[in-house]
Protein backbone atom coordinates (compact mmCIF):
# COMPACT_ATOMS: atom_id res chain seq x y z
CA UNK A 1 0.00 0.00 0.00
CA UNK A 2 2.38 2.13 1.33
CA UNK A 3 4.29 1.49 -2.35
CA UNK A 4 1.52 2.60 -4.04
CA UNK A 5 1.03 5.40 -2.67
CA UNK A 6 4.84 6.82 -3.12
CA UNK A 7 4.34 5.95 -6.91
CA UNK A 8 1.05 7.39 -7.12
CA UNK A 9 2.62 10.92 -6.04
CA UNK A 10 5.45 10.77 -8.21
CA UNK A 11 3.19 10.15 -10.80
CA UNK A 12 1.24 12.84 -10.28
CA UNK A 13 4.34 15.30 -9.44
CA UNK A 14 5.32 14.31 -13.40
CA UNK A 15 2.19 14.75 -14.56
CA UNK A 16 1.84 18.57 -13.08
CA UNK A 17 5.51 18.97 -14.20
CA UNK A 18 4.01 17.41 -18.10
CA UNK A 19 1.26 19.88 -17.77
CA UNK A 20 3.25 22.97 -16.68
CA UNK A 21 5.54 22.42 -19.18
CA UNK A 22 2.84 22.19 -22.01
CA UNK A 23 1.17 25.60 -20.25
CA UNK A 24 4.38 27.20 -20.62
CA UNK A 25 5.70 26.68 -23.90
CA UNK A 26 1.93 27.16 -25.53
CA UNK A 27 2.02 31.11 -25.93
CA UNK A 28 5.75 30.70 -27.07
CA UNK A 29 4.71 28.53 -30.22
CA UNK A 30 1.74 30.15 -31.11
CA UNK A 31 3.48 34.07 -30.91
CA UNK A 32 5.92 32.93 -34.00
CA UNK A 33 4.65 29.62 -35.97
CA UNK A 34 7.52 28.02 -37.26
CA UNK A 35 9.43 31.17 -38.49
CA UNK A 36 12.96 32.11 -37.69
CA UNK A 37 13.62 35.12 -35.72
CA UNK A 38 13.72 37.84 -38.00
CA UNK A 39 12.84 41.22 -37.50
CA UNK A 40 11.57 42.08 -40.87
CA UNK A 41 9.02 38.99 -40.98
CA UNK A 42 7.94 39.90 -37.44
CA UNK A 43 7.11 43.29 -38.04
CA UNK A 44 5.35 43.10 -41.40
CA UNK A 45 3.61 40.64 -40.23
CA UNK A 46 1.67 43.19 -37.97
CA UNK A 47 1.04 45.23 -40.90
CA UNK A 48 -0.97 42.55 -42.54
CA UNK A 49 -4.32 43.71 -43.77
CA UNK A 50 -3.99 47.37 -42.18
CA UNK A 51 -5.51 49.16 -44.33
CA UNK A 52 -9.15 48.74 -45.84
CA UNK A 53 -8.26 48.47 -49.12
CA UNK A 54 -6.10 45.53 -48.65
CA UNK A 55 -8.77 43.91 -46.52
CA UNK A 56 -11.24 44.55 -49.50
CA UNK A 57 -8.87 42.63 -51.81
CA UNK A 58 -8.53 39.72 -49.45
CA UNK A 59 -11.95 39.22 -48.68
CA UNK A 60 -12.97 40.06 -52.52
CA UNK A 61 -10.59 37.32 -53.50
CA UNK A 62 -12.14 34.72 -50.42
CA UNK A 63 -15.50 35.72 -52.05
CA UNK A 64 -14.06 34.09 -55.15
CA UNK A 65 -12.30 31.12 -54.24
CA UNK A 66 -16.14 30.34 -52.04
CA UNK A 67 -18.21 30.51 -54.98
CA UNK A 68 -15.68 28.57 -56.90
CA UNK A 69 -15.00 31.44 -59.51
CA UNK A 70 -11.25 30.42 -60.57
CA UNK A 71 -9.37 33.86 -60.48
CA UNK A 72 -5.56 33.49 -60.91
CA UNK A 73 -3.68 34.10 -58.11
CA UNK A 74 -1.39 36.21 -60.73
CA UNK A 75 -4.50 38.86 -61.85
CA UNK A 76 -5.03 39.69 -58.21
CA UNK A 77 -1.36 39.67 -57.08
CA UNK A 78 -0.34 42.12 -59.17
CA UNK A 79 -1.96 44.76 -57.58
CA UNK A 80 -1.26 43.03 -53.84
CA UNK A 81 2.30 42.66 -54.61
CA UNK A 82 2.73 46.12 -54.25
CA UNK A 83 1.50 46.62 -50.33
CA UNK A 84 3.55 45.88 -47.27
CA UNK A 85 1.44 44.09 -46.20
CA UNK A 86 -0.07 42.02 -48.27
CA UNK A 87 3.74 41.15 -49.44
CA UNK A 88 3.85 39.28 -45.98
CA UNK A 89 1.16 37.56 -46.53
CA UNK A 90 2.00 35.71 -49.89
CA UNK A 91 5.45 35.11 -48.93
CA UNK A 92 4.28 33.67 -45.76
CA UNK A 93 2.59 30.70 -47.14
CA UNK A 94 5.67 30.08 -50.05
CA UNK A 95 8.19 27.55 -49.90
CA UNK A 96 10.64 30.18 -49.59
CA UNK A 97 8.97 30.78 -45.94
CA UNK A 98 8.77 27.09 -45.43
CA UNK A 99 12.84 26.82 -45.95
CA UNK A 100 13.62 30.22 -43.90
CA UNK A 101 14.09 32.59 -47.51
CA UNK A 102 13.59 35.27 -45.01
CA UNK A 103 12.69 39.22 -46.56
CA UNK A 104 16.51 40.46 -46.64
CA UNK A 105 17.95 37.52 -48.36
CA UNK A 106 16.03 39.58 -51.74
CA UNK A 107 15.75 43.04 -50.42
CA UNK A 108 18.70 43.54 -48.04
CA UNK A 109 19.11 45.58 -44.77
CA UNK A 110 19.62 44.47 -41.33
CA UNK A 111 17.28 41.52 -39.69
CA UNK A 112 18.40 41.82 -36.78
CA UNK A 113 17.53 45.20 -36.18
CA UNK A 114 14.69 45.76 -34.64
CA UNK A 115 13.43 49.44 -35.42
CA UNK A 116 12.34 49.78 -38.69
CA UNK A 117 15.13 52.69 -39.62
CA UNK A 118 17.72 50.41 -38.29
CA UNK A 119 16.16 47.47 -40.07
CA UNK A 120 15.60 49.31 -43.36
CA UNK A 121 19.15 50.54 -43.31
CA UNK A 122 20.66 49.13 -46.67
CA UNK A 123 17.53 48.61 -48.21
CA UNK A 124 18.56 48.09 -52.04
CA UNK A 125 15.60 48.93 -55.05
CA UNK A 126 18.77 47.16 -57.35
CA UNK A 127 17.96 43.52 -56.57
CA UNK A 128 14.48 43.58 -56.48
CA UNK A 129 14.49 45.03 -59.96
CA UNK A 130 12.48 43.05 -62.86
CA UNK A 131 15.86 42.62 -64.87
CA UNK A 132 17.60 41.96 -61.73
CA UNK A 133 15.74 39.15 -60.67
CA UNK A 134 17.94 35.85 -62.67
CA UNK A 135 20.93 36.96 -60.57
CA UNK A 136 19.42 37.78 -57.28
CA UNK A 137 16.57 34.78 -57.31
CA UNK A 138 19.83 33.11 -58.99
CA UNK A 139 22.18 32.74 -55.94
CA UNK A 140 19.93 29.69 -54.50
CA UNK A 141 18.81 28.53 -58.22
CA UNK A 142 22.20 28.31 -60.32
CA UNK A 143 21.09 25.83 -62.17
CA UNK A 144 17.54 27.51 -63.47
CA UNK A 145 20.11 30.22 -63.97
CA UNK A 146 22.60 28.53 -65.96
CA UNK A 147 20.36 27.56 -68.13
CA UNK A 148 17.96 30.62 -68.25
CA UNK A 149 21.03 32.56 -69.72
CA UNK A 150 21.31 30.34 -72.95
CA UNK A 151 17.28 31.23 -73.95
CA UNK A 152 15.97 33.73 -76.13
CA UNK A 153 14.10 35.28 -72.91
CA UNK A 154 17.48 36.06 -70.89
CA UNK A 155 18.98 37.50 -74.01
CA UNK A 156 16.11 40.15 -74.64
CA UNK A 157 15.97 40.69 -70.55
CA UNK A 158 19.71 41.89 -71.05
CA UNK A 159 19.50 43.70 -74.16
CA UNK A 160 17.74 46.72 -72.48
CA UNK A 161 15.88 46.88 -75.71
CA UNK A 162 11.94 47.69 -75.48
CA UNK A 163 11.16 44.08 -76.37
CA UNK A 164 8.54 42.26 -73.95
CA UNK A 165 10.57 39.68 -71.96
CA UNK A 166 9.95 37.16 -68.99
CA UNK A 167 12.16 37.29 -66.10
CA UNK A 168 12.20 35.06 -62.89
CA UNK A 169 8.90 36.91 -60.95
CA UNK A 170 7.06 36.88 -64.19
CA UNK A 171 6.60 33.65 -64.11
CA UNK A 172 6.81 32.93 -60.30
CA UNK A 173 5.80 35.96 -58.70
CA UNK A 174 8.00 37.53 -56.33
CA UNK A 175 6.33 36.50 -52.89
CA UNK A 176 4.39 33.66 -53.61
CA UNK A 177 6.94 31.97 -55.71
CA UNK A 178 4.21 30.03 -57.93
CA UNK A 179 5.07 27.42 -59.92
CA UNK A 180 2.79 27.63 -63.59
CA UNK A 181 1.36 23.94 -63.77
CA UNK A 182 1.22 21.94 -67.34
CA UNK A 183 -2.83 23.59 -66.98
CA UNK A 184 -2.06 26.56 -66.79
CA UNK A 185 1.02 27.08 -68.64
CA UNK A 186 -1.31 27.93 -72.14
CA UNK A 187 -2.73 30.98 -70.71
CA UNK A 188 0.33 32.38 -69.25
CA UNK A 189 2.63 32.28 -71.90
CA UNK A 190 0.23 33.54 -74.38
CA UNK A 191 0.23 36.94 -72.32
CA UNK A 192 3.09 37.45 -75.01
CA UNK A 193 2.90 34.19 -77.51
CA UNK A 194 -0.08 35.40 -79.50
CA UNK A 195 -1.26 36.11 -83.14
CA UNK A 196 -1.31 40.10 -82.21
CA UNK A 197 2.28 40.51 -80.62
CA UNK A 198 3.57 37.73 -83.20
CA UNK A 199 5.78 36.37 -80.75
CA UNK A 200 5.67 32.76 -81.84
CA UNK A 201 2.29 31.93 -81.48
CA UNK A 202 2.52 28.33 -81.79
CA UNK A 203 4.52 28.18 -78.33
CA UNK A 204 1.82 27.91 -75.66
CA UNK A 205 0.05 24.84 -77.11
CA UNK A 206 3.28 23.31 -77.28
CA UNK A 207 4.61 24.64 -73.83
CA UNK A 208 1.64 22.39 -72.30
CA UNK A 209 2.42 19.35 -74.15
CA UNK A 210 5.94 19.45 -73.67
CA UNK A 211 5.12 19.78 -69.62
CA UNK A 212 2.67 17.03 -70.22
CA UNK A 213 4.82 15.08 -70.77
CA UNK A 214 7.11 15.07 -67.82
CA UNK A 215 3.73 13.59 -65.58
CA UNK A 216 3.82 10.49 -68.47
CA UNK A 217 7.89 10.32 -67.66
CA UNK A 218 6.61 9.83 -63.62
CA UNK A 219 4.50 7.47 -64.47
CA UNK A 220 6.80 5.54 -66.39
CA UNK A 221 9.27 5.27 -63.89
CA UNK A 222 7.36 4.37 -61.13
CA UNK A 223 6.04 1.25 -63.38
CA UNK A 224 10.22 0.29 -63.65
CA UNK A 225 10.07 0.61 -59.84
CA UNK A 226 7.67 -1.49 -59.04
CA UNK A 227 8.78 -4.15 -61.96
CA UNK A 228 12.20 -4.01 -60.41
CA UNK A 229 11.00 -4.58 -56.64
CA UNK A 230 8.70 -7.74 -57.99
CA UNK A 231 11.74 -9.39 -59.93
CA UNK A 232 13.59 -8.54 -56.85
CA UNK A 233 12.00 -10.42 -55.06
CA UNK A 234 12.00 -13.46 -56.96
CA UNK A 235 15.76 -13.13 -56.81
CA UNK A 236 16.32 -12.03 -60.31
CA UNK A 237 18.93 -10.56 -61.70
CA UNK A 238 18.48 -6.51 -61.66
CA UNK A 239 21.41 -4.87 -62.77
CA UNK A 240 20.62 -3.74 -65.94
CA UNK A 241 16.79 -2.62 -65.23
CA UNK A 242 18.21 -0.36 -62.37
CA UNK A 243 21.50 1.55 -64.72
CA UNK A 244 18.22 2.44 -67.24
CA UNK A 245 15.80 3.45 -64.47
CA UNK A 246 18.62 5.56 -62.79
CA UNK A 247 19.16 7.99 -66.12
CA UNK A 248 15.38 7.85 -66.46
CA UNK A 249 15.63 9.56 -62.99
CA UNK A 250 18.33 11.52 -63.53
CA UNK A 251 16.68 13.07 -66.80
CA UNK A 252 13.57 13.51 -64.41
CA UNK A 253 15.54 15.46 -61.38
CA UNK A 254 16.68 17.49 -63.89
CA UNK A 255 13.63 18.44 -65.99
CA UNK A 256 12.90 21.69 -63.74
CA UNK A 257 16.36 23.54 -64.62
CA UNK A 258 16.34 22.15 -68.33
CA UNK A 259 13.32 23.79 -68.70
CA UNK A 260 14.54 27.05 -68.68
CA UNK A 261 16.90 27.05 -71.41
CA UNK A 262 13.54 27.49 -73.34
CA UNK A 263 14.31 25.19 -75.79
CA UNK A 264 11.37 23.07 -76.10
CA UNK A 265 12.72 20.82 -78.57
CA UNK A 266 15.53 19.64 -76.75
CA UNK A 267 12.90 19.98 -73.58
CA UNK A 268 10.53 17.18 -74.82
CA UNK A 269 13.97 15.22 -76.37
CA UNK A 270 15.30 15.08 -73.07
CA UNK A 271 11.82 13.84 -71.57
CA UNK A 272 11.20 11.15 -74.53
CA UNK A 273 14.65 9.84 -73.98
CA UNK A 274 13.88 9.85 -70.09
CA UNK A 275 10.83 7.78 -71.05
CA UNK A 276 12.35 5.54 -72.99
CA UNK A 277 14.73 4.57 -70.70
CA UNK A 278 12.17 3.51 -68.09
CA UNK A 279 10.58 1.92 -70.48
CA UNK A 280 13.59 -0.71 -71.24
CA UNK A 281 13.98 -0.37 -67.30
CA UNK A 282 10.26 -2.13 -67.03
CA UNK A 283 11.26 -4.67 -70.14
CA UNK A 284 14.45 -5.39 -68.70
CA UNK A 285 12.89 -6.52 -64.83
CA UNK A 286 10.02 -8.29 -66.76
CA UNK A 287 12.78 -10.51 -69.26
CA UNK A 288 15.53 -10.64 -66.42
CA UNK A 289 17.18 -13.72 -65.99
CA UNK A 290 17.65 -16.01 -62.36
CA UNK A 291 20.60 -13.69 -60.35
CA UNK A 292 24.51 -15.33 -60.96
CA UNK A 293 24.07 -17.26 -57.57
CA UNK A 294 20.84 -18.79 -58.57
CA UNK A 295 21.78 -20.22 -61.80
CA UNK A 296 25.48 -21.82 -59.97
CA UNK A 297 22.72 -23.39 -57.48
CA UNK A 298 22.01 -26.32 -60.25
CA UNK A 299 25.53 -27.22 -60.72
CA UNK A 300 26.13 -27.63 -56.71
CA UNK A 301 23.04 -29.35 -56.21
CA UNK A 302 23.95 -31.92 -59.11
CA UNK A 303 27.71 -32.43 -57.03
CA UNK A 304 25.67 -32.69 -53.78
CA UNK A 305 23.60 -35.40 -55.44
CA UNK A 306 26.68 -37.39 -56.99
CA UNK A 307 28.26 -37.02 -53.43
CA UNK A 308 24.83 -38.63 -51.97
CA UNK A 309 25.03 -41.27 -54.06
CA UNK A 310 28.75 -42.12 -53.49
CA UNK A 311 27.73 -41.82 -49.11
CA UNK A 312 24.99 -44.27 -50.43
CA UNK A 313 26.74 -46.71 -51.79
CA UNK A 314 29.67 -46.53 -49.09
CA UNK A 315 27.47 -47.12 -46.58
CA UNK A 316 25.64 -49.73 -48.29
CA UNK A 317 28.86 -51.89 -49.07
CA UNK A 318 30.19 -51.08 -45.64
CA UNK A 319 27.20 -53.20 -43.99
C1 LIG B 1 9.64 47.65 -36.90
C2 LIG B 1 8.96 47.39 -38.14
C3 LIG B 1 9.73 47.03 -39.39
C4 LIG B 1 10.85 46.27 -39.52
C5 LIG B 1 11.70 45.62 -38.43
C6 LIG B 1 11.06 46.13 -40.95
N1 LIG B 1 10.13 46.84 -41.65
FE1 LIG B 1 10.02 47.05 -43.67
N2 LIG B 1 8.50 48.37 -43.49
C7 LIG B 1 7.88 48.69 -42.30
C8 LIG B 1 6.82 49.65 -42.56
C9 LIG B 1 5.88 50.25 -41.53
C10 LIG B 1 6.84 49.89 -43.96
C11 LIG B 1 5.96 50.81 -44.74
C12 LIG B 1 6.73 52.07 -44.81
C13 LIG B 1 5.96 53.18 -45.42
O1 LIG B 1 4.88 52.92 -45.90
O2 LIG B 1 6.51 54.25 -45.40
C14 LIG B 1 7.90 49.06 -44.51
C15 LIG B 1 8.26 49.04 -45.84
C16 LIG B 1 9.14 48.12 -46.39
C17 LIG B 1 9.43 47.96 -47.80
C18 LIG B 1 8.81 48.79 -48.93
C19 LIG B 1 9.81 49.76 -49.50
C20 LIG B 1 10.02 50.94 -48.62
O3 LIG B 1 11.20 51.32 -48.44
O4 LIG B 1 9.04 51.53 -48.14
C21 LIG B 1 10.33 46.97 -47.93
C22 LIG B 1 10.92 46.43 -49.22
C23 LIG B 1 10.62 46.48 -46.59
N3 LIG B 1 9.90 47.21 -45.68
C24 LIG B 1 11.48 45.47 -46.33
C25 LIG B 1 11.95 45.17 -45.06
C26 LIG B 1 13.04 44.24 -44.78
C27 LIG B 1 13.82 43.45 -45.83
C28 LIG B 1 13.22 44.21 -43.43
C29 LIG B 1 14.25 43.45 -42.64
C30 LIG B 1 15.63 43.62 -43.00
C31 LIG B 1 12.22 45.12 -42.85
N4 LIG B 1 11.48 45.66 -43.86
C32 LIG B 1 12.08 45.37 -41.49
C33 LIG B 1 8.19 48.20 -41.05
C34 LIG B 1 9.28 47.40 -40.74
C1 LIG C 1 12.79 35.67 -53.15
C2 LIG C 1 13.05 37.07 -53.05
C3 LIG C 1 12.15 37.91 -52.15
C4 LIG C 1 11.79 37.67 -50.86
C5 LIG C 1 12.19 36.50 -49.98
C6 LIG C 1 10.96 38.76 -50.45
N1 LIG C 1 10.81 39.65 -51.49
FE1 LIG C 1 9.78 41.39 -51.45
N2 LIG C 1 10.15 41.69 -53.43
C7 LIG C 1 10.97 40.88 -54.20
C8 LIG C 1 10.98 41.38 -55.58
C9 LIG C 1 11.74 40.78 -56.72
C10 LIG C 1 10.13 42.52 -55.59
C11 LIG C 1 9.77 43.40 -56.79
C12 LIG C 1 8.42 42.94 -57.31
C13 LIG C 1 7.97 43.60 -58.56
O1 LIG C 1 8.70 44.45 -59.11
O2 LIG C 1 6.87 43.25 -59.00
C14 LIG C 1 9.64 42.69 -54.23
C15 LIG C 1 8.79 43.71 -53.81
C16 LIG C 1 8.46 43.95 -52.49
C17 LIG C 1 7.71 45.11 -52.02
C18 LIG C 1 7.23 46.25 -52.88
C19 LIG C 1 8.36 47.23 -52.85
C20 LIG C 1 8.35 48.24 -53.89
O3 LIG C 1 9.23 49.11 -53.76
O4 LIG C 1 7.56 48.13 -54.84
C21 LIG C 1 7.62 44.98 -50.66
C22 LIG C 1 6.94 45.96 -49.71
C23 LIG C 1 8.27 43.75 -50.28
N3 LIG C 1 8.75 43.16 -51.41
C24 LIG C 1 8.37 43.30 -48.98
C25 LIG C 1 8.84 42.04 -48.65
C26 LIG C 1 8.76 41.49 -47.31
C27 LIG C 1 8.18 42.18 -46.09
C28 LIG C 1 9.29 40.23 -47.38
C29 LIG C 1 9.38 39.21 -46.28
C30 LIG C 1 8.14 38.89 -45.60
C31 LIG C 1 9.74 40.03 -48.75
N4 LIG C 1 9.43 41.13 -49.48
C32 LIG C 1 10.39 38.88 -49.20
C33 LIG C 1 11.67 39.78 -53.78
C34 LIG C 1 11.53 39.16 -52.56
C1 LIG D 1 18.53 32.60 -50.22
C2 LIG D 1 18.25 31.59 -51.20
C3 LIG D 1 17.10 31.80 -52.18
C4 LIG D 1 16.84 32.91 -52.97
C5 LIG D 1 17.59 34.23 -53.02
C6 LIG D 1 15.71 32.53 -53.78
N1 LIG D 1 15.29 31.27 -53.51
FE1 LIG D 1 13.79 30.25 -54.38
N2 LIG D 1 14.02 28.70 -53.10
C7 LIG D 1 15.01 28.63 -52.14
C8 LIG D 1 14.79 27.44 -51.34
C9 LIG D 1 15.65 26.98 -50.16
C10 LIG D 1 13.63 26.82 -51.85
C11 LIG D 1 12.92 25.57 -51.32
C12 LIG D 1 13.69 24.33 -51.59
C13 LIG D 1 13.75 24.03 -53.03
O1 LIG D 1 12.68 23.87 -53.67
O2 LIG D 1 14.87 23.97 -53.55
C14 LIG D 1 13.20 27.62 -52.97
C15 LIG D 1 12.12 27.30 -53.80
C16 LIG D 1 11.78 28.01 -54.93
C17 LIG D 1 10.80 27.60 -55.92
C18 LIG D 1 9.97 26.31 -55.87
C19 LIG D 1 8.69 26.63 -55.18
C20 LIG D 1 7.79 25.42 -54.99
O3 LIG D 1 6.74 25.64 -54.37
O4 LIG D 1 8.11 24.32 -55.45
C21 LIG D 1 10.73 28.57 -56.87
C22 LIG D 1 9.83 28.59 -58.07
C23 LIG D 1 11.67 29.60 -56.48
N3 LIG D 1 12.30 29.22 -55.31
C24 LIG D 1 11.87 30.77 -57.19
C25 LIG D 1 12.66 31.81 -56.75
C26 LIG D 1 12.68 33.13 -57.34
C27 LIG D 1 11.83 33.54 -58.52
C28 LIG D 1 13.58 33.87 -56.64
C29 LIG D 1 13.94 35.32 -56.84
C30 LIG D 1 12.87 36.30 -56.82
C31 LIG D 1 14.14 33.01 -55.61
N4 LIG D 1 13.55 31.79 -55.70
C32 LIG D 1 15.14 33.38 -54.71
C33 LIG D 1 16.04 29.52 -51.94
C34 LIG D 1 16.12 30.78 -52.52
C1 LIG E 1 8.65 31.95 -68.78
C2 LIG E 1 8.37 31.46 -67.45
C3 LIG E 1 9.50 31.17 -66.48
C4 LIG E 1 10.60 31.95 -66.23
C5 LIG E 1 11.03 33.24 -66.90
C6 LIG E 1 11.31 31.29 -65.16
N1 LIG E 1 10.67 30.16 -64.80
FE1 LIG E 1 11.21 28.91 -63.28
N2 LIG E 1 9.76 27.59 -63.85
C7 LIG E 1 8.79 27.82 -64.81
C8 LIG E 1 7.98 26.64 -64.96
C9 LIG E 1 6.80 26.45 -65.89
C10 LIG E 1 8.51 25.66 -64.07
C11 LIG E 1 8.06 24.22 -63.87
C12 LIG E 1 8.95 23.33 -64.74
C13 LIG E 1 8.67 21.86 -64.59
O1 LIG E 1 7.64 21.50 -64.01
O2 LIG E 1 9.51 21.07 -65.07
C14 LIG E 1 9.62 26.32 -63.37
C15 LIG E 1 10.35 25.72 -62.35
C16 LIG E 1 11.25 26.41 -61.54
C17 LIG E 1 11.88 25.90 -60.35
C18 LIG E 1 11.72 24.49 -59.81
C19 LIG E 1 10.48 24.30 -59.05
C20 LIG E 1 10.39 22.86 -58.62
O3 LIG E 1 9.27 22.43 -58.39
O4 LIG E 1 11.42 22.17 -58.52
C21 LIG E 1 12.70 26.87 -59.84
C22 LIG E 1 13.53 26.80 -58.59
C23 LIG E 1 12.61 27.99 -60.74
N3 LIG E 1 11.71 27.68 -61.75
C24 LIG E 1 13.32 29.16 -60.60
C25 LIG E 1 13.43 30.11 -61.60
C26 LIG E 1 14.42 31.17 -61.63
C27 LIG E 1 15.47 31.38 -60.57
C28 LIG E 1 14.20 31.90 -62.75
C29 LIG E 1 15.02 33.06 -63.29
C30 LIG E 1 16.44 32.81 -63.47
C31 LIG E 1 13.06 31.30 -63.44
N4 LIG E 1 12.64 30.22 -62.71
C32 LIG E 1 12.49 31.77 -64.61
C33 LIG E 1 8.62 29.01 -65.52
C34 LIG E 1 9.55 30.03 -65.58
C1 LIG F 1 6.70 38.92 -71.23
C2 LIG F 1 6.53 38.26 -72.50
C3 LIG F 1 6.79 36.78 -72.60
C4 LIG F 1 6.24 35.78 -71.82
C5 LIG F 1 5.28 35.91 -70.67
C6 LIG F 1 6.74 34.54 -72.37
N1 LIG F 1 7.59 34.78 -73.43
FE1 LIG F 1 8.63 33.39 -74.47
N2 LIG F 1 9.49 34.83 -75.59
C7 LIG F 1 9.24 36.18 -75.47
C8 LIG F 1 10.06 36.89 -76.43
C9 LIG F 1 10.07 38.40 -76.66
C10 LIG F 1 10.83 35.91 -77.12
C11 LIG F 1 11.87 36.13 -78.21
C12 LIG F 1 11.27 35.97 -79.56
C13 LIG F 1 12.33 36.08 -80.61
O1 LIG F 1 13.32 36.77 -80.39
O2 LIG F 1 12.16 35.40 -81.61
C14 LIG F 1 10.44 34.63 -76.56
C15 LIG F 1 10.97 33.44 -76.98
C16 LIG F 1 10.57 32.20 -76.49
C17 LIG F 1 11.10 30.92 -76.97
C18 LIG F 1 12.18 30.74 -77.98
C19 LIG F 1 11.67 30.67 -79.38
C20 LIG F 1 12.81 30.48 -80.34
O3 LIG F 1 12.58 30.74 -81.49
O4 LIG F 1 13.91 30.08 -79.94
C21 LIG F 1 10.46 29.95 -76.26
C22 LIG F 1 10.62 28.44 -76.39
C23 LIG F 1 9.55 30.61 -75.34
N3 LIG F 1 9.64 31.97 -75.53
C24 LIG F 1 8.73 29.95 -74.46
C25 LIG F 1 7.90 30.58 -73.55
C26 LIG F 1 7.07 29.88 -72.62
C27 LIG F 1 6.99 28.37 -72.50
C28 LIG F 1 6.40 30.81 -71.90
C29 LIG F 1 5.43 30.60 -70.79
C30 LIG F 1 5.89 29.80 -69.65
C31 LIG F 1 6.82 32.12 -72.37
N4 LIG F 1 7.72 31.92 -73.38
C32 LIG F 1 6.38 33.31 -71.87
C33 LIG F 1 8.37 36.78 -74.59
C34 LIG F 1 7.63 36.12 -73.61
Amino acid sequence: MRLKNGSSTIVGIVFVLVAVSILMAQPAIAATPNLPNNSCADCHRTLLFSTGEQRQFIEIRIQHLENGISCSIVCHEDKLNKTTASTYALWSISSHALFGVTCEKCHGGNASAVSMQGAHVGLSNISIARANTPETCGKCHQAELEEFKSSKHYMNLESGLEVPAPACITCHQAHSVHVLTASEIEDFCSNCHNNITGINPTIPAKAEKALSSVAELRIEISKASSAINTAKAKNLDVTRAEVNLGSAMTILKETPSVWHRFNLTFFDTEVQRGIADAQNATNAASYAQATPETTKAPGFGVALFVIGLFVAYFLKRSR
